[in-house]
Protein backbone atom coordinates (compact mmCIF):
# COMPACT_ATOMS: atom_id res chain seq x y z
CA UNK A 1 0.00 0.00 0.00
CA UNK A 2 0.97 3.65 -1.02
CA UNK A 3 2.54 5.68 2.16
CA UNK A 4 0.66 8.89 0.89
CA UNK A 5 -2.19 9.92 2.76
CA UNK A 6 -1.19 8.13 5.69
CA UNK A 7 -1.47 8.73 8.84
CA UNK A 8 1.91 7.45 11.44
CA UNK A 9 0.47 6.41 14.70
CA UNK A 10 2.13 3.18 15.17
CA UNK A 11 4.88 1.21 13.94
CA UNK A 12 2.01 -1.88 14.09
CA UNK A 13 0.44 0.01 10.90
CA UNK A 14 3.45 -0.90 8.83
CA UNK A 15 4.15 -3.84 6.86
CA UNK A 16 7.78 -4.80 6.98
CA UNK A 17 8.25 -3.98 3.49
CA UNK A 18 6.97 -0.42 3.88
CA UNK A 19 9.41 -0.36 6.74
CA UNK A 20 12.25 -1.32 4.48
CA UNK A 21 11.01 0.89 1.89
CA UNK A 22 10.86 4.46 3.80
CA UNK A 23 14.66 2.94 5.00
CA UNK A 24 15.97 2.86 1.49
CA UNK A 25 14.06 6.15 0.83
CA UNK A 26 15.88 7.72 3.86
CA UNK A 27 19.38 6.18 2.36
CA UNK A 28 18.72 7.83 -1.10
CA UNK A 29 17.71 11.40 0.56
CA UNK A 30 20.71 11.26 2.59
CA UNK A 31 22.94 11.03 -0.87
CA UNK A 32 21.59 14.71 -1.98
CA UNK A 33 18.41 15.73 -0.44
CA UNK A 34 16.33 17.47 -3.22
CA UNK A 35 15.66 20.90 -2.14
CA UNK A 36 12.17 21.49 -3.92
CA UNK A 37 10.61 18.50 -3.33
CA UNK A 38 8.24 19.50 -0.69
CA UNK A 39 7.92 23.30 -2.28
CA UNK A 40 4.66 24.92 -1.19
CA UNK A 41 3.70 21.78 1.42
CA UNK A 42 3.24 23.16 5.24
CA UNK A 43 3.58 21.15 8.40
CA UNK A 44 2.44 21.59 11.80
CA UNK A 45 3.88 20.71 14.62
CA UNK A 46 2.41 20.43 17.94
CA UNK A 47 4.19 19.80 20.62
CA UNK A 48 2.01 19.48 23.88
CA UNK A 49 4.93 17.81 25.74
CA UNK A 50 8.83 19.17 25.87
CA UNK A 51 10.97 18.13 22.54
CA UNK A 52 14.48 18.89 21.01
CA UNK A 53 15.43 16.13 18.60
CA UNK A 54 12.15 14.97 17.26
CA UNK A 55 10.58 18.53 16.91
CA UNK A 56 13.82 20.51 15.50
CA UNK A 57 14.78 17.60 12.72
CA UNK A 58 11.11 17.00 11.66
CA UNK A 59 11.69 20.98 11.16
CA UNK A 60 14.39 20.74 9.74
CA UNK A 61 13.64 18.03 7.19
CA UNK A 62 10.91 19.90 6.22
CA UNK A 63 12.79 23.22 5.51
CA UNK A 64 15.51 21.56 3.98
CA UNK A 65 13.41 20.27 1.44
CA UNK A 66 11.85 23.59 0.49
CA UNK A 67 8.49 22.76 2.77
CA UNK A 68 7.81 25.54 5.63
CA UNK A 69 6.48 25.00 9.16
CA UNK A 70 4.23 26.42 11.88
CA UNK A 71 3.39 25.41 15.28
CA UNK A 72 3.77 25.05 19.01
CA UNK A 73 6.35 23.95 21.76
CA UNK A 74 4.52 24.40 23.91
CA UNK A 75 0.75 23.96 24.66
CA UNK A 76 1.02 27.01 27.66
CA UNK A 77 1.05 29.09 24.65
CA UNK A 78 -1.82 27.17 22.51
CA UNK A 79 -5.58 27.22 22.96
CA UNK A 80 -4.84 23.72 24.49
CA UNK A 81 -4.48 26.37 27.96
CA UNK A 82 -7.65 27.59 27.69
CA UNK A 83 -9.68 24.24 27.67
CA UNK A 84 -9.77 23.32 23.62
CA UNK A 85 -10.06 19.85 23.38
CA UNK A 86 -7.70 17.78 21.43
CA UNK A 87 -9.97 17.23 18.62
CA UNK A 88 -11.08 20.53 18.33
CA UNK A 89 -7.65 21.65 17.78
CA UNK A 90 -6.73 18.98 14.84
CA UNK A 91 -10.11 20.41 13.38
CA UNK A 92 -8.37 23.78 12.99
CA UNK A 93 -4.62 23.01 12.18
CA UNK A 94 -6.09 20.20 9.28
CA UNK A 95 -7.29 23.41 7.88
CA UNK A 96 -4.07 25.32 8.15
CA UNK A 97 -1.09 22.47 7.16
CA UNK A 98 -0.71 19.27 4.84
CA UNK A 99 0.99 17.13 7.66
CA UNK A 100 0.59 17.27 11.41
CA UNK A 101 3.34 16.35 13.56
CA UNK A 102 2.17 16.02 17.15
CA UNK A 103 3.47 14.82 20.66
CA UNK A 104 1.11 14.34 23.46
CA UNK A 105 1.41 12.97 27.29
CA UNK A 106 -1.45 10.56 26.90
CA UNK A 107 -1.43 7.13 25.66
CA UNK A 108 -3.52 6.92 22.15
CA UNK A 109 -3.75 10.95 21.88
CA UNK A 110 -2.10 10.13 18.24
CA UNK A 111 -4.60 7.97 17.35
CA UNK A 112 -7.49 10.28 18.41
CA UNK A 113 -6.19 12.98 16.31
CA UNK A 114 -5.49 10.51 13.31
CA UNK A 115 -9.59 9.99 13.93
CA UNK A 116 -10.23 13.49 13.52
CA UNK A 117 -8.03 14.55 10.59
CA UNK A 118 -8.76 14.78 6.82
CA UNK A 119 -4.41 15.41 7.06
CA UNK A 120 -2.13 12.75 7.86
CA UNK A 121 -0.69 12.74 11.43
CA UNK A 122 2.42 11.67 12.61
CA UNK A 123 2.60 10.70 16.11
CA UNK A 124 5.90 12.33 17.49
CA UNK A 125 5.32 9.83 20.87
CA UNK A 126 2.14 9.45 22.93
CA UNK A 127 2.74 8.79 26.40
CA UNK A 128 4.55 5.54 27.60
CA UNK A 129 2.78 4.35 24.26
CA UNK A 130 4.24 4.43 20.89
CA UNK A 131 7.18 6.55 19.28
CA UNK A 132 7.13 5.33 15.49
CA UNK A 133 9.39 7.53 13.94
CA UNK A 134 12.15 7.21 16.15
CA UNK A 135 12.05 3.64 15.90
CA UNK A 136 12.34 4.17 11.60
CA UNK A 137 15.34 6.42 12.77
CA UNK A 138 16.67 3.48 15.49
CA UNK A 139 16.24 0.77 12.58
CA UNK A 140 18.13 2.80 10.13
CA UNK A 141 20.81 3.02 12.52
CA UNK A 142 20.63 -0.17 13.45
CA UNK A 143 20.49 -1.75 9.53
CA UNK A 144 23.68 0.55 8.68
CA UNK A 145 25.69 -0.81 11.35
CA UNK A 146 24.54 -4.36 11.39
CA UNK A 147 23.82 -5.02 7.74
CA UNK A 148 23.24 -8.88 8.63
CA UNK A 149 19.90 -7.47 10.43
CA UNK A 150 18.30 -6.79 6.74
CA UNK A 151 20.29 -9.95 5.43
CA UNK A 152 18.07 -12.29 7.84
CA UNK A 153 21.18 -13.31 10.27
CA UNK A 154 20.38 -12.75 14.26
CA UNK A 155 21.49 -9.95 15.99
CA UNK A 156 21.29 -9.32 19.46
CA UNK A 157 20.03 -6.08 21.18
CA UNK A 158 20.18 -5.78 24.54
CA UNK A 159 16.98 -2.69 26.29
CA UNK A 160 18.40 -1.44 29.30
CA UNK A 161 16.59 0.78 31.54
CA UNK A 162 13.03 2.50 31.69
CA UNK A 163 11.50 -0.47 29.77
CA UNK A 164 8.32 0.02 31.53
CA UNK A 165 7.22 3.71 30.40
CA UNK A 166 9.95 4.01 27.55
CA UNK A 167 7.91 4.37 24.22
CA UNK A 168 11.35 4.48 22.07
CA UNK A 169 11.45 0.67 23.59
CA UNK A 170 7.67 -0.50 22.74
CA UNK A 171 8.00 1.31 19.40
CA UNK A 172 10.97 -0.60 18.54
CA UNK A 173 10.71 -3.98 19.83
CA UNK A 174 7.53 -4.21 17.96
CA UNK A 175 9.49 -3.34 14.73
CA UNK A 176 12.53 -5.62 15.19
CA UNK A 177 10.06 -8.17 15.52
CA UNK A 178 9.64 -8.38 11.26
CA UNK A 179 14.00 -9.23 11.80
CA UNK A 180 15.85 -12.16 13.20
CA UNK A 181 17.28 -10.84 16.82
CA UNK A 182 17.73 -11.90 20.28
CA UNK A 183 16.51 -9.75 22.74
CA UNK A 184 17.93 -9.02 26.44
CA UNK A 185 16.69 -6.62 28.67
CA UNK A 186 18.18 -4.99 31.66
CA UNK A 187 15.41 -3.12 33.92
CA UNK A 188 15.78 -1.58 37.47
CA UNK A 189 12.96 -3.74 39.70
CA UNK A 190 9.50 -2.84 38.56
CA UNK A 191 10.71 -0.94 35.45
CA UNK A 192 10.74 -4.63 33.56
CA UNK A 193 9.08 -4.57 29.79
CA UNK A 194 5.39 -5.33 30.10
CA UNK A 195 4.31 -8.78 29.60
CA UNK A 196 2.47 -8.01 26.23
CA UNK A 197 5.93 -6.51 24.67
CA UNK A 198 7.45 -9.90 25.83
CA UNK A 199 4.87 -12.10 24.40
CA UNK A 200 4.11 -10.22 21.16
CA UNK A 201 8.28 -11.06 20.15
CA UNK A 202 7.76 -14.37 21.84
CA UNK A 203 4.79 -14.97 19.32
CA UNK A 204 6.97 -14.19 16.66
CA UNK A 205 9.21 -16.56 17.63
CA UNK A 206 12.14 -14.34 19.03
CA UNK A 207 13.85 -15.04 22.22
CA UNK A 208 13.62 -12.42 25.33
CA UNK A 209 15.70 -12.87 28.27
CA UNK A 210 16.29 -10.63 30.97
CA UNK A 211 20.06 -9.85 31.98
CA UNK A 212 20.98 -9.47 36.07
CA UNK A 213 23.06 -6.49 35.24
CA UNK A 214 24.42 -3.90 32.57
CA UNK A 215 28.07 -5.75 32.92
CA UNK A 216 26.08 -8.46 31.41
CA UNK A 217 24.57 -7.12 28.69
CA UNK A 218 27.64 -4.92 27.86
CA UNK A 219 29.22 -8.75 27.21
CA UNK A 220 26.68 -10.27 25.22
CA UNK A 221 24.90 -7.43 22.66
CA UNK A 222 25.69 -6.32 19.63
CA UNK A 223 23.52 -3.38 20.04
CA UNK A 224 22.96 -1.72 24.04
CA UNK A 225 20.30 0.23 24.15
CA UNK A 226 20.36 2.61 26.78
CA UNK A 227 17.16 4.54 27.46
CA UNK A 228 16.58 7.50 30.33
CA UNK A 229 14.01 6.67 33.36
CA UNK A 230 10.92 8.35 32.09
CA UNK A 231 10.50 10.35 35.78
CA UNK A 232 7.47 12.59 33.91
CA UNK A 233 5.84 9.40 33.60
CA UNK A 234 6.91 8.01 37.64
CA UNK A 235 4.48 7.36 40.67
CA UNK A 236 6.75 8.16 43.30
CA UNK A 237 9.86 10.67 43.25
CA UNK A 238 11.35 8.94 46.50
CA UNK A 239 11.60 5.68 44.13
CA UNK A 240 12.93 7.39 41.07
CA UNK A 241 15.81 9.05 43.18
CA UNK A 242 16.34 5.86 44.34
CA UNK A 243 16.54 3.61 40.83
CA UNK A 244 18.32 6.59 39.33
CA UNK A 245 21.63 5.75 41.36
CA UNK A 246 22.05 3.12 40.69
CA UNK A 247 21.73 2.59 36.93
CA UNK A 248 24.65 4.40 34.74
CA UNK A 249 27.29 2.90 32.08
CA UNK A 250 30.90 4.36 32.14
CA UNK A 251 33.75 4.05 29.81
CA UNK A 252 35.36 1.96 32.68
CA UNK A 253 32.75 -0.38 32.34
CA UNK A 254 33.19 -0.54 28.75
CA UNK A 255 37.22 -1.44 28.50
CA UNK A 256 36.63 -5.60 27.93
CA UNK A 257 33.46 -4.89 25.41
CA UNK A 258 33.34 -6.84 22.34
CA UNK A 259 34.47 -4.54 19.74
CA UNK A 260 31.73 -4.38 17.54
CA UNK A 261 29.42 -3.72 20.57
CA UNK A 262 26.92 -0.03 19.71
CA UNK A 263 25.80 2.25 22.11
CA UNK A 264 22.50 3.65 20.74
CA UNK A 265 20.30 5.73 22.90
CA UNK A 266 16.82 8.23 22.09
CA UNK A 267 18.58 10.87 24.06
CA UNK A 268 18.18 12.94 26.24
CA UNK A 269 20.25 11.37 28.53
CA UNK A 270 20.09 12.27 32.14
CA UNK A 271 22.79 10.25 33.80
CA UNK A 272 23.14 7.29 32.58
CA UNK A 273 25.55 7.16 29.99
CA UNK A 274 28.40 8.79 31.75
CA UNK A 275 29.92 11.34 29.19
CA UNK A 276 33.60 9.77 28.97
CA UNK A 277 31.57 6.85 26.84
CA UNK A 278 31.19 9.28 24.29
CA UNK A 279 34.97 8.94 23.04
CA UNK A 280 34.97 5.45 22.73
CA UNK A 281 34.23 3.57 19.61
CA UNK A 282 31.18 1.94 20.98
CA UNK A 283 29.15 5.22 21.52
CA UNK A 284 27.32 5.67 18.43
CA UNK A 285 23.76 7.98 19.81
CA UNK A 286 24.97 11.15 18.12
CA UNK A 287 25.08 9.41 14.84
CA UNK A 288 22.15 8.21 15.54
CA UNK A 289 20.39 11.28 16.47
CA UNK A 290 21.16 12.35 13.22
CA UNK A 291 20.05 10.11 11.02
CA UNK A 292 16.51 11.57 12.51
CA UNK A 293 16.97 13.77 9.57
CA UNK A 294 16.97 11.81 6.59
CA UNK A 295 14.56 9.16 7.51
CA UNK A 296 12.40 12.14 8.58
CA UNK A 297 12.37 14.01 5.29
CA UNK A 298 12.41 10.55 3.53
CA UNK A 299 8.39 9.78 5.64
CA UNK A 300 7.27 13.12 4.95
CA UNK A 301 8.32 12.65 1.02
CA UNK A 302 6.12 9.66 1.13
CA UNK A 303 3.66 10.39 3.22
CA UNK A 304 2.49 14.03 1.63
CA UNK A 305 3.13 12.08 -2.01
CA UNK A 306 6.53 13.91 -3.44
CA UNK A 307 7.69 10.31 -3.17
CA UNK A 308 6.56 6.61 -4.07
C1 LIG B 1 12.48 10.06 23.56
C2 LIG B 1 11.00 10.30 23.80
O1 LIG B 1 10.53 11.43 23.73
O2 LIG B 1 10.34 9.30 24.03
N1 LIG B 1 13.14 11.20 23.08
C3 LIG B 1 13.24 11.38 21.73
O3 LIG B 1 12.26 11.60 21.06
N2 LIG B 1 14.44 11.27 21.16
C4 LIG B 1 13.17 9.46 24.72
C5 LIG B 1 13.04 10.12 26.05
O4 LIG B 1 12.49 11.20 26.20
O5 LIG B 1 13.55 9.51 27.00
Amino acid sequence: MPLAGRHVISVADFTRDEILHLLDTAAAIAQGPRRELLAGKIMATLFFEPSTRTRLSFEAAMLSLGGRVLGFSDPGSSSARKGESLADTIRMVERYADVIVMRHPRDGAARLAAEVSRVPVINGGDGANQHPTQTFLDLYTIAELFPELRAGRCITVCFAGDLRYGRTVHSLLHALCHFACRILTVAPRGLELPEQYVAEARAHGIAVEAVPSLHEAIASSDVLYMTRLQEERFPDPVEFEHIKASYRITAAMLAAAPPRLRILHPLPRVGEIATDVDATLHAHYFAQAANGVPVRQALLALVLGALR
